[in-house]
């Protein structure tokens, strides 16, 4: 077997698992998870109509190129949602593609070249897990950059030196972010733009969380708007992934997209047609659907700044709390260990919290995800109202 497979951590998940294993939670309480970051309001019935209604596509085989109404219905979508001053190709610059996920993870395999000493990509640290794995089995080696209070819960690029970048072929970078839900301003991405020009790498952007953010007025910029802004207009080096997973809460439609350099998407195309992973019909069609429509992302919105009010009023003065400027997540600092507070939420209240420490690596002896937890406010609202309360109930015990 590929030896490689030895370096694959253990899933956050599994280590949850077997944290939690032996403890006997409270039977007399629901269990409440906000462990899971799956969407769980309603899909919107437009995207399962449309599903249903092309059942028959069923009999066909889907192209991995996908169709080209979805195509011209994401390159409508990221022209209107970004002010790009430019507009994308749909037969060259989009590519349908099974959930973020699994494009995240070709990605790498498409984009990096095996050399000698390894190439870097380089992550944000905590980060989402599949940019790492992607990195290990591309045969490269990752490289964390540690995302803390200090720096604003991104990266300081600025921190990282020529001969890493000089490394880099590849960049994950995920804005608006999970767990942190922190946003890379403009000034940010041009930055980085610039950087993979002169060091010859690839900016993966990771933008699936981009439109749940809590300021209607303020929706987070995005890497091709930027690179169209600042004289890139062909998106070179650039390219975007999104999602319907967490915007339409269909995930299990398992539907997203990859856009922007025509060269990079026409390469990882020749990749994905061997790899077979096409968009089934249906779930195509569905797609247009949820991509065409934004009512339901508003009310989506609308439903996440209501859960994020009512919880921080509940744990105001418990848990030191700033609110993420998007996403779904909470991303305390806690008072003792990640992990023994997730220990006693779960025995003690019937309560699953993501450890931080798990989603991050110890690099130089720090571990940024150390003394925080992740909060998905995904449950109803009553739900996560119920399960901040018991934090706040658990907290007082310590
Ligand atoms: C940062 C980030 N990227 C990508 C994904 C993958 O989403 P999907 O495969 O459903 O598009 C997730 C899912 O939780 C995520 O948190």
């Amino acid at each position: 077997m590929n030896p490689d497979l030895d370096r694959l951590q253990s899933y956050p998940f599994q280590r949850l698992a077997a944290l939690k294993q032996g403890l006997e939670p409270p039977v007399d309480r629901d269990h409440i998870a906000l462990s899971i970051g799956e969407p769980k309001h309603p899909t919107p019935s437009l995207v399962s109509e449309a599903l249903i209604a092309h059942l028959h596509r069923l009999s066909g085989y889907p192209t991995t190129r996908g169709l080209p109404t979805l195509r011209e219905a994401i390159a409508d979508w990221l022209g209107q949602r970004f002010a790009l001053g430019a507009t994308v190709d749909p037969e060259h610059q989009v590519l349908p593609v099974n959930g973020t996920r699994e494009a995240l993870f070709a990605f790498a395999q498409a984009c990096v070249k095996r050399t000698t000493p390894a190439p870097l990509v380089l992550m944000p640290n905590p980060f989402y897990q599949i940019y790492e794995g992607a990195a290990l089995l591309a045969g490269a080696e990752p490289c964390y950059l540690p995302c803390t209070a200090e720096t604003g819960f991104l990266p300081d690029f600025s921190a990282v030196d020529a001969a890493t970048w000089e490394r880099c072929q590849l960049l994950y970078l995920c804005s608006p972010g999970n767990p942190t839900g922190a946003v890379a301003d403009r000034e940010t991405l041009a930055e980085l733009i610039a950087l993979a020009h002169r060091h010859d790498f690839v900016i993966a952007s990771d933008e699936c969380y981009s439109e749940l953010y809590l300021d209607e007025q303020a929706p987070p910029p995005g890497l091709l708007e930027v690179s169209a802004a600042i004289g890139n207009p062909d998106f070179s080096r650039c390219v975007v992934f999104h999602s319907l997973s967490k915007r339409s809460n269909a995930p299990g439609l398992r539907s997203g997209f990859v856009a922007g350099d025509a060269e990079v998407i026409e390469r990882f195309f020749l990749y994905r047609t061997y790899h077979g992973c096409a968009m089934p019909l249906h779930h195509q069609h569905a797609s247009i659907a949820a991509w065409r429509d934004e009512t339901h992302v508003r009310e989506n919105r609308a439903r996440y700044r209501e859960k994020f009010a009512a919880v921080a009023e509940v744990l105001d003065g418990a848990l030191p709390l700033s609110l993420p400027e998007a996403g779904f997540y909470l991303w305390p600092e806690t008072p003792i260990s990640d992990t023994e507070l997730a220990r006693r939420l779960y025995a003690e209240e019937h309560v699953t919290v993501l450890p931080g420490s798990f989603l991050s690596r110890t690099v130089d002896g720090h571990n940024p995800g150390e003394r925080r937890i992740r909060l998905a406010l995904v449950a109803p609202l009553n739900e996560c109202v119920d399960a901040a309360r018991r934090i706040r109930r658990c907290l007082a015990r310590l």
